[in-house]
This record gives structure tokens, sequence and C-alpha cells, in this order.
């Protein structure tokens, strides 16, 4: 049982197992009526047979009379034209008197036993007089002389109805009429209606499909609505979902058009409910940016003051200008700060890129150069493939950005390794894509910080970060470039093997 529902069970879709239901009801219907008239022929034919064996047995009892009393049979004799009326018998003197009666069926049997002596016989297809079997007569011997009508199987000759009945004397009449007539238009009724049965399913499968199939349409015209909306970009930026189901299907007095009025009204639901959101979104962005932006200038003369300050060191004493040394590198930390603030703010507004070919390679080899400069104790190696090897394709892409991109890994490979790490800056190209790798063999990313690594504000050791003057949003912002320019970005913070891989469309070659 267990193992059957840990099997997904193939279902079947809602028109096939209305179609099934539909026939399920017509083939019962159709049995129930083939048995109940079947049943009613079989009786209605039996109570003729039964109405005939009655006066059938009533003249074969006066029958010994006539017998008796030497009296000869009006019947028709053998060469008679009609064929079906019965002949006197001509086969033995034991043949019971009442097959020669005229009116006797074709098939009729008849025993008699009077003075001891057992007459027997039936007539043939001919209407000819025939002997009955030792086991025929057995059969009909057997039966108790009660005067009721029963249904026995006589060798050879088949299902009969019997009646056997004794008169005052003790005398023994046995009448049989055979079934065979009666059973074989019961056959032939079933088969015909078999037949009809078959054709009726048939033709009712054929149009339970197509009314089935014209009813649930509507359905797929939902259904398909809801998968186009379904495959638009709703995440980020303004959204606009102008799919409706078409109007003919969302009436509500059927249960299509209830789904498909419902569809519409939770589009129309989603819709407003996107745009509101995305709104304060932009009303937060802007506030940031115009924040950042306004912080600029004040940030700037703080600056400028303090400098000026420091220059004067003969009116002011040692720990004033201490004090105002730290003044001048806060602001220069916090201008760092607003400004990353402020390009994270542009880049979510989808800000438009300055787009144009940029040779990644050699933004590489300048920001190596640069970062030999800016730590000398780290060993920085350049990898660009093979001498004779093609250089990597340029990309479309903001070079400004990218740069940026480039000094915040490598500043990144420089501030949270050890000296005497070896950092290695490849670029390739792999497919229709311009692969950068920064790998470093320094102590690596820890796991809690490598799911958030690209959140703004992560940052691995906080205090000592802090203290480092980094603010976690470095990363934040390389994957906010990468993915504007539809690239992707991935970390590795395998101890020893720190690698960040970006992944740049290449610029096609025929654009
Ligand atoms: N190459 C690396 N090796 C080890 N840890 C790293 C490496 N690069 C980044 N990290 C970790 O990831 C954190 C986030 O980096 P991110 O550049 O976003 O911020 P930051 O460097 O701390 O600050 P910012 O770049 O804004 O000055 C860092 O604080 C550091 O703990
Ligand atoms: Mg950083």
């Amino acid at each position: 049982m267990s193992v059957a529902a840990a099997r997904p069970r193939t279902r079947w879709t809602l028109r096939r197992r209305l179609v099934a239901v539909v026939l399920v009801l017509l083939a019962s219907v159709a049995a129930v009526m083939g048995v109940v008239s079947t049943l009613a022929l079989r009786s209605s034919l039996i109570g003729q047979i039964d109405q005939r064996l009655e006066s059938a047995s009533q003249r074969a009892e006066q029958a010994p009379e006539r017998f008796r009393d030497g009296m000869p049979t009006d019947a028709p004799t053998a060469g008679d034209s009609s064929g079906t009326e019965p002949t006197p018998p001509t086969t033995g003197t034991d043949v019971p008197p009442a097959l020669g009666l005229p009116g006797q069926d074709v098939g009729t049997v008849n025993v008699y036993q009077l003075n001891g002596q057992t007459l027997s016989g039936y007539l043939d297809d001919d209407g000819v007089s025939q002997q009955l079997t030792d086991e025929q007569l057995d059969v009909l011997l057997g039966l108790t002389p009660s005067g009721a009508m029963v249904t026995v199987e006589l060798p050879e000759l088949g299902s009969y109805r019997v009646v056997s009945t004794t008169n005052d004397d003790g005398d023994l009449s046995i009448t049989a009429l055979p079934l065979s007539g009666a059973t074989s238009t019961v056959d032939k009724f079933l088969a015909v209606e078999i037949a009809v049965a078959a054709i009726g399913l048939l033709v009712g499968a054929w149009l339970a499909t197509v009314l089935v199939r014209r009813e649930l349409r509507p359905l797929d015209r939902v259904a398909a609505t809801a998968t186009r909306v379904a495959q638009m970009p709703l995440a980020r930026g303004e959204v606009e979902i102008a799919e409706r189901v078409p109007e003919q299907d969302t009436d509500p007095g059927t249960e299509v058009g209830q789904v498909g009025s419902a569809l519409n009204q939770m589009l129309g639901h989603v819709e407003s409910a996107l745009t509101a959101r995305h709104e304060s979104e932009t009303q937060v962005r802007r506030f940031v940016a115009d924040a950042s932006h306004e912080l600029r200038t004040p940030l700037a003369s703080i600056r400028g003051y303090a400098e000026l300050v420091q220059r004067l060191p003969e009116d002011l004493p040692e720990d004033a200008l201490r004090a105002m040394g730290r003044v001048e590198s806060e602001a220069r930390r916090m201008t760092t700060l607003v400004e990353d603030m402020l390009l994270l703010a542009r880049l979510d507004a989808g800000r438009d890129l300055d787009l144009q070919e940029v040779d990644l390679a050699g933004l590489a080899v300048d920001a190596v150069a640069d970062a030999h400069v800016a730590g000398p104790d780290h060993d920085w190696r350049l990898d660009l493939g093979e001498e004779d090897d093609e250089p990597p394709a340029p990309v479309i892409g903001d070079e400004h950005r990218l740069r940026q991109v480039l000094l915040n890994l490598l500043s990144n490979a420089r501030v949270h390794t050890p000296a005497g790490t070896r950092v290695v800056v490849s670029v390739r190209e792999e497919g229709s894509e311009v692969v950068l790798r920064v790998r470093d063999d320094g102590p690596g990313i820890p796991e809690p910080l490598l799911s958030r690594l690209f959140l703004r504000f992560a940052r691995g050791d906080e205090s000592r970060n802090r203290a480092a003057g980094s603010t976690g949003l470095g990363l934040a912002i390389v994957r906010a470039v990468v993915t504007a320019h539809g690239g992707t970005i991935v970390a590795d913070g395998t101890p020893g093997a720190t690698t960040f891989t970006v992944r740049l469309p290449r610029a096609d070659p025929v654009a």
C-alpha cells in the first residue's frame, strides 16, 4: 500500500473522466434495460408455451379414451402439404395416440402408461412421430406426476417444458413442449440488444467527447491567461499586467465564468498592489539617492576645513590636531559610504548604463597594476591564457562600472587576506561569455557569511571590519553592476582557493 502511495499516480484529465463517467452510466443503463427486457421476454414466451402445453396436455389426457374405444384419429395423413401439421403415427404400434391428434405442435412429446403398457414418442421437424430413447424416457418417468409445469433437459432433444399427470384410473400421461423456439428468440433478441448497445456506446462516446471538449474550452482559455501571467517578469521594475481572461469567459452564471472573473479580479488586485509597492520603493530609492547626493557637499566642506586646520600646526595643541586628523579620515570614510549608497540607489533605479565595447582583459591589466601599488605585500598575478591564444572578446558594458567591479574584488582580496597571499586575476572567453575570475589562497569565507555575501552591509568580522573602514557594500555593488550588465556572479569561499567568478555576455561580433 505504501508503495502505491509513494508512486505518483498519473491522473486522468477532467475531460477523460467526464467522458468515462458518461460511458459508464450509459453502459449501466443499457445493461439494466437489456437484462430486464430479456427476462420479461423470456417469461412471456414461457407463459405462451405453458398455455399451449396445458391444452396439449388436456388433449393428450382425452386421447387414450379414443384409443381404448378404437376410434380413428382425424389427423391429416403423412403426405399432407401443410408440413407443420402433425401426422398419425407411422412407426410402431406403441406410439401415444395423442401425437396423431390434429393441432399438435412439432416437437411435442407424449408418454402414456396405461394398463401396464408404456407408449412414448415425439413429433419430429417433419411432423413424423418418433420413438423416445430409454434415457429420454427415464428423465420423463422420473418426474413426480403433480400436474405442475417444470423445465427439464431431455438428452439429444434439449430443454422442454413438461407436465406430468395421472387420471383416476392411475394412468400416467406426460406431455412436453420444446423450449428451443423460445430460447432462440431470446438469443436473437439479446444479440440485437448487445449490437444496439455497442453502437449506442460508440455514438455516446463520440458525442460526450465533442460536448465535453466544447464546454471545457473556456477553461483552456482561462488557464492560458494564467500561464501567460505566470511567465511575466513581476519581480522588479514597473509592472503592468495587461493580460485578462476574455470577456466571454467571465459569465458569473457558469462555473468556468466564475473562475475567469475571479482570476481577472485577482490580476487587477495584484497589479495595483505591485504598482503601489513599486511606487513606495521608488520613493525610498529617490530619498536615499537625494540624501546621499545632498550629503556630498557638506562632507566635502568638512574634509576641506579639517585639512585646512591641520595645515596650521603652530596655532593648535597636539590633541586638537589629532582630533582634526580623525575628523578628516572619518569624513573621507563617510564620503565613500555616501558614494556607494548613491551608486546602489542609481543601479536599483535601473539608471541607464553608458554602454560601449569594453576590453575586460585590458581593465584587468590596469586593476592588477594598481593593486601592486596599493598592496605591495600581496603576490598579484594576471592570467590571460597562453601567449598564442586569441585575446578574450570584448563585452558590451559601462567601462567605469566594470572598473569598479574589478577594484572592489581586488580590494577585498587585499583587505580580507593576510600579507603574502597570492591573488590570481584571469579573463577567459567561455562559449558566449567572457569570464572574469579573482582567486586568492587566503583564509576563505565562512559558510554563514557566504549565504548573504552579496547583501548590503553584509560583513565578516564586524568589529574588525568596521575598524578597517569596511562597510559591507562592496560586493552588493559588484552584484548590482554585473546583474545590470545581464551577467552573473558566484563566490566559492573555500579556504586556500577563494574564487569570485563573474560571467558577462560576450559582445556580439556581428553587432
Ligand atoms: N577574498 C576574500 N577573502 C575573505 N573574505 C572575503 C573576501 N572578499 C570578501 N570577503 C568577506 O565578505 C565581506 C563582504 O565584502 P564586501 O566587499 O561586500 O564588504 P567589505 O569589503 O567588508 O566592505 P566594503 O567593500 O564596502 O568596504 C567582507 O567583510 C569579508 O568578510
Ligand atoms: Mg569590499
